[in-house]
């Protein structure tokens, strides 16, 4: 367990982009930079959920070590000399971008369908990251009979960020939502593969809340905005 520092102790430092910045022990590389002013580009990141690691946009260099590392699970320590936008992680996040938008039917979405929907677009737009150099293999697929009348479920935009199951389970602790399969037969689902409003799930809209992409969206929103996608019923 970390042991907290008293008075007298002076604080670890690491280098950031050739700046010494004093940090507290336990935080991460990326809660360090943020805090520095960094704009580190994350994706499965939501700052009440525990670091998952799973979209690596958010690589930095770290001197001694081989290969970038994910900065929000990596812990920051004493003497680290990190480069968070070097030509060699700016490149390398361009490229998952266009991995992850080559997926994805659309990466523009309506504003509506979440405070956190526009992160994909705006990141994509940000690296200049076309969707046409990677082709093949889409995973997620919706269930065009799910009834339930809250919850738009458009998982032909899902990117596997896992944060709509983890919020449920960490934040709300329903558990309602999980993850079934691997690669690209990968799926959010529920329990049996059944209805979302057959399961745990309270409606409570946490996850479409932290969707990085609008897979998940408020069709109440949607449907004041008149928003046609609704009549099919996902
Ligand atoms: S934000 Fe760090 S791996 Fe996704």
């Amino acid at each position: 367990m970390m042991q907290p520092l008293n008075d007298s102790q002076e604080l670890p430092t690491l280098t950031l982009d050739g700046e010494e910045i004093a940090f507290t022990p336990g935080e991460t590389v990326y809660e360090v930079a943020t805090r520095a002013g960094k704009a580190v580009p994350t994706l499965c990141y939501d700052p009440r959920l525990e670091a998952f690691g799973s979209c690596r946009l958010c690589v930095v260099e770290v001197a001694g070590q081989r290969v970038p590392v994910a900065s929000c699970t990596t812990r920051a320590e004493d003497g680290m000399e990190v480069a968070t936008a070097s030509a060699k992680v700016e490149g390398l996040r361009q490229t998952l971008l266009e991995l992850v938008a080559s997926e994805n039917r659309e990466v523009a979405v309506d504003a509506l369908r979440g405070v956190a929907s526009q992160e994909l677009e705006t990141l994509v737009e940000q690296y200049d990251a076309g969707r046409g150099r990677f082709a093949g293999a889409h995973s997620g697929r919706s269930r065009q009979d799910d009834p339930n009348p809250f919850i738009l479920r458009d998982y032909d935009l899902c990117i596997s960020c896992y944060r709509c199951v983890r919020v449920c389970a960490e934040q709300e602790g329903d558990y309602a939502i999980s993850i079934a399969n691997r690669g690209f037969g990968t799926q959010i689902t529920v329990e049996f593969g059944g209805h979302l409003q057959d399961s745990a799930c309270t409606f409570c809209g946490q996850c479409v809340q932290t969707c990085p992409t609008g897979a998940l969206a408020d069709k109440k929103a949607l449907r004041f905005a008149g928003d046609g996608r609704l009549t099919g019923g996902r």
